[in-house]
């Protein structure tokens, strides 16, 4: 399978970390061996090689600065333009890791359009485009028999996606709720423990849970962006965050903590799917509900199904392995159906 990788930081190296060290293993137990033939960075360089590039070199180039660095070798191409190198370069897969931008999707949008426009499967951890656009790119896909996947933008690979849209897909699904960010999680939980939201914010910074900048976390607008996910990829509705009930932490006190306890509840920032709509708010919940012990920067997701009952899947929402994996785990979906 040959890859091109938009974005090679923290996700695009971890997936390419993995690649490298199971492709013994990939081969062995799925018969699958992956090539990336292109890499893309916003200012670090943009290099293809029809004959593969070499995972070691990229991620020794990176690391000493940029893909300057990268061997020269016949058929090395460097372009100035991620869009043309997707263009110009065969492959399989494009894999979407650049950064997330929520309110115009781009440049991600203009990756995958050029992507499927030239025979190229999707697979994003990029949540901005599937936020926004996730019809309108199944369209483009469905034309050219491509599939678009993105497991890896609801809590890493933790399967939410996969389960909510492929193993429960007999099943009527009438809510999906969970605890869909880390950060603010991991306030709440700190706030419990008796930290000030100041002091627990600026330890969620600390650990690198939190960015500088924290507004998108607490303010509940990244759980609002998976809850738009949720609600394309799993009940087929396309919405704007502007059709969604969003309030994020900050509003919260350590006193509106302490009597939550005091009557065994505890604050979790939930974000909810349903074939109606969706919201993202602090709620009470009871210590029998599991999301209510789910503690830290863990992320947790409830399926409320006709035939099941609840399901919770439990586990990692970030982290450049966490999020690899689940870029690994669509790319061997696509192999699996791939005719042999
Ligand atoms: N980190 C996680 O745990 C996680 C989990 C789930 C989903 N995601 C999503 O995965 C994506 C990548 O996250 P990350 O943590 O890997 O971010 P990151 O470490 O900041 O890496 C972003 C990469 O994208 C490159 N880039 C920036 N602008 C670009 C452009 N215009 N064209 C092509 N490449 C561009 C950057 O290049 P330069 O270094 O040159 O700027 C860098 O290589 C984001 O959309 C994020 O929301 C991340």
């Amino acid at each position: 399978m040959r890859l091109i990788l938009i974005g090679f930081g923290n996700v695009g190296q971890g997936l390419a970390q993995i690649l490298h060290d199971k492709a013994e293993d990939l081969k062995n137990r799925h018969g699958f061996e992956a090539q990336i033939v292109g890499v893309a960075t916003g200012s670090r360089g943009i290099i293809a090689h029809h004959a593969g590039l070499a995972i070691p070199d990229l991620l020794d180039a990176i690391s000493t600065d940029n893909f300057d660095h990268y061997p020269y070798s016949d058929g090395l191409r460097r372009y100035d333009d991620a869009v043309q190198m997707i263009r110009e370069t065969q492959a399989d897969v494009l894999v979407e890791a650049s950064p997330t931008n929520l309110n115009t999707a781009q440049p991600a949008l203009a990756h995958i359009e050029a992507a499927l426009a030239t025979g190229k499967h999707i697979v994003t951890a990029n949540k901005g485009p599937i936020a926004r656009d996730l019809p309108h790119l199944r369209q483009l896909a469905q034309a050219k028999q491509l599939q678009i996947r993105f497991e890896a933008t609801v809590m890493a690979g933790t399967p939410s996606i996969a389960t909510g849209i492929e193993l429960l897909a007999g099943c009527t699904i009438k809510e999906a709720r969970g605890i869909l960010n880390g950060t603010t999680n991991y306030i709440l939980t700190q706030m419990e423990n008796g930290l000030s939201y100041q002091a627990a914010l600026q330890q969620a910074q600390e650990l690198g849970y939190a960015e500088t900048d924290p507004t998108a976390d607490v303010e509940g607008w990244d759980a609002a962006a998976k809850v738009l996910i949720l609600l394309a990829g799993v009940f087929g509705k396309q919405a704007q965050v502007s059709d969604l009930a969003v309030t994020g932490i900050t509003g919260i006190t350590q006193a509106d903590i302490e009597n939550a306890k005091q009557a065994g509840e505890r604050y979790k920032l939930i974000a909810s799917a349903t074939p109606h709509g969706g919201s993202v708010q602090p709620v009470r919940l009871p210590l029998s509900n599991p999301l209510a012990h789910v503690g830290g920067a863990t992320n947790a997701i409830t399926f409320a199904t006709d035939l099941m009952g609840d399901i919770t899947l439990i586990g990692a929402g970030a982290g450049k392995l966490e999020t690899g994996s689940a870029l690994l785990a669509d790319l061997l979906a696509i192999h699996r159906l791939r005719p042999v």
